[in-house]
């Protein structure tokens, strides 16, 4: 087996390695894994923070890109994110919820 093998092998595994890494265990992982991921990486999962209602609806818009799953494997995987990559509902003050550029805040 050559070094050069070994080393185009290593770094072919790394980004797969990593993109399992993040998901969090629970409820859902496999599901996620599954059916989540056939299109895209978790990479693209991780990286929201949304409510449930909103990953209610992120999901809604993957089965209408064609997210293949039942009704219940939806439910367990809109709870599994809404758990591991959420926030709560309503917790953030409509008003906060735009950053104000420094120069504004500055200028109160
Ligand atoms: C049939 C293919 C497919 C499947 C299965 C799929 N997605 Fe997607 N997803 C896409 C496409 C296409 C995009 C937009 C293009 C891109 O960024 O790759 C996307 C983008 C996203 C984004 C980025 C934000 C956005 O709306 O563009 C999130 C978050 C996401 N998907 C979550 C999920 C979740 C959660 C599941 C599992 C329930 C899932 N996806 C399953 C096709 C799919």
């Amino acid at each position: 087996m050559s070094k050069w093998f070994l080393i185009v092998l290593f770094c072919g595994l790394v980004p797969v390695l990593n993109a399992q890494a993040k998901l969090p265990d629970g409820d859902g992982k496999a599901l996620v894994e599954r059916i989540c991921t056939e299109c895209h990486g978790a990479d693209q999962i991780v990286e929201l923070k949304l409510s449930e209602a909103e990953w209610r609806a992120e999901v809604d818009k993957m089965i209408a890109r064609g997210a293949e799953g039942t009704d219940e494997e939806f439910n367990t995987i809109v709870k599994y994110l809404a758990k591991n990559f959420g926030k709560p509902a309503a917790s953030i003050h409509p008003r906060f919820k735009t950053v104000q550029p420094a120069a504004v805040l500055m200028s109160h």
